[in-house]
């Protein structure tokens, strides 16, 4: 493992060399691409004599400096650097390479998606298409001809707009790109294929006109609807809430099957995971609904947070991904519902980020070093990063904060920065000091705040002391500053006080006088801070019925019941208390969506993160024990919630037909638990009569964990209705790797070798082994197998697409929280993997991370 080196931010150097613009031209065929760079190169740095340009698996065919052609004196290729030796001060250089998309399974670089060329380059991709100064703070203007077989790839795009056809000779044509943008490479693309496509248009608020496309595979026109319409909706909210407009003529997006990620925002042409485009009533869930407005909106926000101004290094990724997943979030609570998508938002951030934080990978949202860049993509940088966003947000007021971003987006358009940059400018619009704000950027764990309150002549007092976690390599860090949203009631749920507490110090004592009588505090409002709060008594009961915050009602809601869940594991009762409170609950009159959230008990995840050492069956068999007890309690309650919104051929997905079917489906998924012959055939039913994939995937799943017999013919159905649809194809792996019943194993292992499994696409390797390695009964079964199991298809996996492979390793990072026994098995699998020949660096990082050996 030798070659396996860290990358630091503190050894960032500017670049040495300018490319000012960039000619390509790309000559597809079946077999091999022909790859003709030509580039205006000069130099930042006069001392220097070689250039270094960044090369993987790169087949040489000629090189031409000024016009000369060079011989190979001139230049060496090692290490995955074509280096050319004393080059003048300006110069143009001509590359001419070759290489094979056909053979790239790593999906990185130019490879194929079925029939369709097409590109991924961020992080550094683009180095395997051509030698390049492969790295973000390198901004040029491109131009780019693509030329293929005509009938085979009558579509032929890149970034920008279309300057010239070349359509003259026999069966090859050609189409000519310009970029007026001058952007990193990693925001290159291209694409050949023969494609479907939809077309609409755009009018921006300055009135130029935008032509804007979806592309897919043919057949599927139908199913962009709801991606165009989400497309428009984000041009137009990036207007109004940000004053951004679109910049070219043109805005492209192409769905394809095979893709490492969800989407990514290159120029003007987006390329998409079809996961985050297709989509109807028959075949997509509200929540893939949900899913494609918030990916559209997300990479179409990124062309001003992350393309117009961009990272100067990969440190910075949070810089555009951060405020882009802010962004995002703030479009979905605009557009849909602002309670339920900062619930959703939060649960997101708990069962990843907080589990990341804790974990030997946890790292700050500007990490200090890396050995692979694709492992950074995480939650931390992603949604910890929002939540640092939001805070600022909350910090300076919807007023400055706009005075903000709108600095930050004159000040450094068109070039590639920093996060100091951009709190620079936060801080300079609005005045707010956030000196002290920066430790967000610079440490990593969740810190926990304790909470006592005390109430003597007529003085409510509050102090909070914040727990910071120690960092990774064992290192004390600093508490921190953020803003606090409380607010004290009365018993009749009157607030009597509401405020934004500024917290800065370890330890801080609030005193609010004049409250004749003692308060119920509601603490943490709309999660104003991404912390853990830890309170010694709380009234959940009184907030879950009168506090006017919806976070802090389900908050409350939630933390009753992992109280009554870990009562149940200690072999106590539930409370009366409780149970009545679950049955307010199920009467309150609030938006449907909301409601279904506020009646889901805590994730599997959620009580793992609280014990020290984890026992799933532990938790397994409280929680199912007081979902049974709620629901043989409040049968008839919950049958007749069911029954009211129960609608099964209504196929709309505006906000109250959603409404309606989650609150249903969960009245349904609660019946579920009780194993009776009535719930099992309404369930049947809703399996058969409903036009929903929403309602279809609950019942299936409600049948799959029930029993065999049940399974069975729903298993047979569902398969013989969707075998051709890929996208449908995943939600069947995916229900039946995370289910319950015994056997969950041998049948994953069977679907392996199921006609529509395919290893090398991404989506279906999530679904099946992904899916599996998060099924924490099966996964973590005493005898080692789901163990041995998944460390084999790493092993395979990583040697097909490394990416994919990093990804599966993230199932061992619970490893330091398990029990000797399993402990044990879990060691001799990752000694295993790591010391398989030819590891890809970005599984050896997780692992040896895990095992605490690098
Ligand atoms: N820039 C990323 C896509 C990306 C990430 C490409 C890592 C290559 C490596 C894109 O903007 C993104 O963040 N996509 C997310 C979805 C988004 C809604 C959070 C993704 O792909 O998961
Ligand atoms: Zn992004």
């Amino acid at each position: 493992m030798s070659e396996i080196q860290a990358i630091y931010l503190k050894d960032y150097k500017k670049p040495e060399y300018e490319i000012k613009d960039v000619n390509l031209i790309f000559d597809l065929h079946e077999e091999y691409a022909l790859v003709t760079n030509r580039m205006s190169i000069s130099k930042i740095d006069e001392s220097v004599a070689n250039i270094s340009l960044d090369s993987i698996d790169l087949e040489l065919v000629e090189l031409w400096l000024n016009n000369l052609k060079l011989k190979e004196t001139r230049y060496h290729y090692k290490n995955e650097k074509l280096t050319i030796l004393n080059v003048p001060t300006a110069f143009s250089l001509k590359i001419v390479n070759k290489i094979y998309p056909q053979n790239n399974t790593e999906l990185e670089g130019l490879y194929k998606s079925g029939t369709i060329f097409c590109t991924q380059n961020e992080p550094e991709g683009f180095r395997r298409v051509t030698p390049y100064l492969d790295r973000p703070d390198i901004m040029s203007v491109f131009t780019t001809t693509v030329i293929a077989e005509k009938s085979k790839y009558p579509v032929l795009l890149s970034n920008g707009n279309k300057i010239q056809c070349h359509d003259s000779f026999d069966e090859r044509h050609g189409v000519t790109w310009f970029d007026p943008h001058p952007k990193p490479a990693y925001l290159f693309a291209l694409v050949a294929g023969d494609l479907g496509v939809v077309n609409d248009e755009f009018t921006t608020m300055s009135g130029e006109r935008v032509e804007l496309n979806i592309y897919c595979d043919l057949g599927n026109e139908s199913k962009c609807t709801h991606a165009m319409k989400s497309l428009k909706e984000s041009m137009t909210w990036d207007e109004e809430k940000y004053g951004r407009e679109y910049d070219l003529e043109i805005y492209n997006i192409v769905a394809v099957d095979s893709f490492n990620m969800g989407a990514m925002e290159n120029k003007g042409l987006n390329i998409f995971n079809s996961h985050y485009v297709l989509a109807d009533e028959d075949t997509a869930t509200d929540t893939n609904f949900m899913g494609i407005q918030a990916v559209i909106a997300h990479e179409y926000f990124h062309n001003w947070t992350g393309n117009r101004i961009t990272c100067r290094d990969w440190f910075q990724l949070t810089l555009k991904e951060g405020l882009t997943v802010f962004r995002d979030q703030s479009f979905s609570a605009d557009l849909n519902s602002k309670d339920v998508q900062r619930i959703d938002d939060v649960k997101a951030l708990r069962e990843r980020q907080f589990v990341e934080d804790a974990s030997p990978t946890a790292h700050p949202i500007q990490p200090e070093s890396y050995i692979s860049m694709n492992n950074f993509y995480t939650s931390t940088v992603y949604e910890k990063g929002a939540e640092v966003i939001r805070m600022i947000n909350t910090l300076l007021g919807e007023e400055n904060y706009r005075k903000a971003t709108d600095l930050y987006f004159k000040t450094f358009d068109g070039q590639a920065v920093t996060t100091d940059d951009f709190l620079w400018a936060m801080s300079k619009a609005s005045g707010v000091d956030l000196s002290a704000f920066e430790l967000w950027y610079h440490q990593s764990g969740t810190p926990k705040i304790h909470v006592k309150e005390s109430y003597e002549n007529k003085i409510y007092s509050l102090t909070l002391t914040q727990e910071i976690p120690n960092a990774v390599d064992g290192s004390k860090q600093k508490p921190y500053f953020f803003p606090l949203k409380i607010s004290l009631m009365n018993s009749c749920g009157t607030i009597k006080v509401e405020k934004t507490l500024l917290i800065s110090k370890e330890e801080e004592i609030f005193e609010f006088t004049g409250l004749s009588k003692n308060c119920i505090l509601s603490i943490n409002r709309d999660f104003s801070a991404p912390i853990i709060v830890e309170q010694e008594k709380t009234e959940y009961s009184f907030l879950m019925k009168h506090d006017d915050n919806s976070f802090v009602k389900y908050e409350s809601a939630q933390s009753y019941a992992v109280e009554m869940i870990e009562s149940l594991m200690h072999g106590e009762e539930i409370d009366q208390e409780y149970v009545d409170a679950f049955g307010y609950l199920l009467e309150v009159d609030v938006d449907l969506s909301f409601k279904a959230l506020l009646l889901e008990l805590p994730s599997i995840s959620t009580l793992m993160q609280r014990q020290e050492i984890v026992d799933f069956e532990l938790i397994y068999k409280a929680k199912e024990t007081l979902q049974k007890h709620l629901a043989s309690i409040y049968k008839e309650k919950i049958l007749e919630l069911y029954r009211k919104y129960h609608k099964p051929l209504n196929v709309s997905i505006d906000a109250k037909s959603m409404g309606q079917r989650a609150i249903k489906n969960r009245c349904l998924r609660m019946l579920g638990a009780l194993d009776d012959a009535e719930i099992l055939r309404i369930t049947q039913e809703q399996y058969r009569d409903s036009l929903t994939m929403t309602d279809r995937v609950v019942a299936f799943d409600i049948l799959e964990n029930t029993s065999e017999e049940l399974s069975t013919p729903v298993v047979a159905d569902f398969y013989k209705r969707y075998k051709n649809d890929t996208l449908v194809m995943n939600k069947y792996f995916a229900i039946l790797a995370a289910s319950q019943r015994e056997g969950t194993l041998e049948r994953v292992q069977a679907l392996q070798n199921d006609e529509v499994y395919n290893e090398k696409v991404p989506n279906l390797v999530r679904s099946l082994i992904g899916v599996f390695a998060r099924n924490y009964k099966s996964f973590h079964a005493k005898n080692g197998k789901g163990y041995s199991f998944i460390a084999d298809k790493i092993i395979e996996i990583d040697q097909i697409n490394a990416q994919m492979a990093s990804g599966l390793c993230g199932a061992f990072k619970i490893y330091e929280k398990m029990n000797k026994i399993n402990k044990g098995v879990m060691k001799r699998e990752l000694e295993r993997i790591i010391s398989t020949q030819s590891l890809s660096k970005n599984s050896y990082e997780i692992i040896a991370k895990i095992l605490k050996t690098h």
